[in-house]
């Protein structure tokens, strides 16, 4: 959550606007819906995230980035980031990607036109629950010189930075490269709200990565399993998760994520929402035992497990 508020409040601030998916993390809706417009950044949720037409017919001149997770969470709808990233360009705007649930293993937004990369470095990247702490990643692409009335805070001096004009001094062309976005980041937004990652935390997220790619080889692999015997229950009624090819976003997790469509997803039980409150009530034989497939309250009762990797 810090890394998308810093990312937010340095592309933009009072009297911008965001246009975002409407396939996001619970956490992040709460935070374009109630918390960022209070410091003044309104949200837009595109209706049908999958037409780029439907983002541009919301954006306006003080729009400061599309926004959208790459597999969502819980949904799993992927966000088609490449047509996304050209419409975004074609108006001025950064596309900025949360990669939480895909990772740097199962995808890369940059490669398909993405600008700016969160995470909430907590899952995959950390791996081991020992770090609560976010990233931002910037690919250095986006000019904001070309933007000055949409980006302001880029173009105009920086008073509490002895007047740089992060766009001209740091931006495109500049001796250090384009780097205005992140070192604004750094020097303004970090140093004022204070979203500053200890040394500890960063020296423990840096062992996680190193296992990354077997732990997501893991996880993509369980991932699947489970999906696939959730699809064969007759208690459940649709499983949402991009790596079935009974998936309306199949086709799209083969172009952007071909090693795996991530281990978060999401099913609908037969009954609705009075069967799945049935069975996430605890069996009263065993106050402690996991979420059952069916409503009966005896474990006895209960579907063989599938046997994951
Ligand atoms: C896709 C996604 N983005 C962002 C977050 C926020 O993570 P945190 O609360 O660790 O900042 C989460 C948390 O579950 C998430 O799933």
């Amino acid at each position: 959550m810090a890394a998308q508020a810093l990312t937010f409040f340095t592309l933009g601030g009072q009297g911008s606007n965001i246009v975002a998916s409407p396939s996001l993390y619970g956490g992040t809706v709460n935070q374009l819906n109630h918390t960022l417009p209070k410091l003044g950044i309104e949200t837009r949720f595109v209706t049908d995230p999958g037409d780029p037409a439907a983002w541009a017919a919301l954006a306006d001149e003080r729009t400061i980035c599309f926004f959208g997770e790459s597999i969502p969470n819980p949904k799993g709808d992927i966000l088609d980031i490449e047509p996304t990233a050209q419409a975004a360009h074609a108006l001025g705007i950064p596309l900025v990607v949360d990669n939480t649930v895909a990772s740097p293993y199962l995808t890369r937004p940059f490669e398909w036109g993405a600008d700016i990369i969160v995470h909430a470095a907590t899952k995959f990247l950390g791996g081991h629950g020992s770090t609560v702490m976010g990233v931002i990643v910037d690919s250095g692409n986006f000019d904001y010189a070309s933007q000055p009335e949409r980006f302001p805070a880029f173009n105009t001096p920086d008073p509490s930075y002895n007047g740089l004009v992060y766009a001209r001094d740091l931006g495109v062309g500049s001796p250090l490269g384009n780097m205005a976005f992140i070192l604004r980041a750094h020097t303004a937004g970090q140093r004022d709200l204070g979203f500053a990652a200890s040394p500890l935390d960063s020296f423990l997220l840096a062992q996680g990565v190193e296992t990354l790619s077997l732990r997501m080889e893991r996880h993509v692999d369980n991932a699947l399993a489970v999906a696939k015997w959730l699809e064969g229950r007759p208690e459940v009624a649709e499983v949402r998760y991009s790596g079935l090819e009974s998936s309306p976003y199949y086709e799209l997790h083969r172009k952007y994520c071909p090693r795996g469509a991530g281990s978060v997803f999401a099913f609908d039980l037969v009954g609705g929402r009075e069967a799945g409150a049935a069975s996430s009530t605890p069996c009263p034989c065993s106050p402690t035992s996991p979420i059952s497939a069916t409503s009966a309250p005896c474990a006895s009762t209960r579907p063989p497990p599938p046997t994951p990797s």
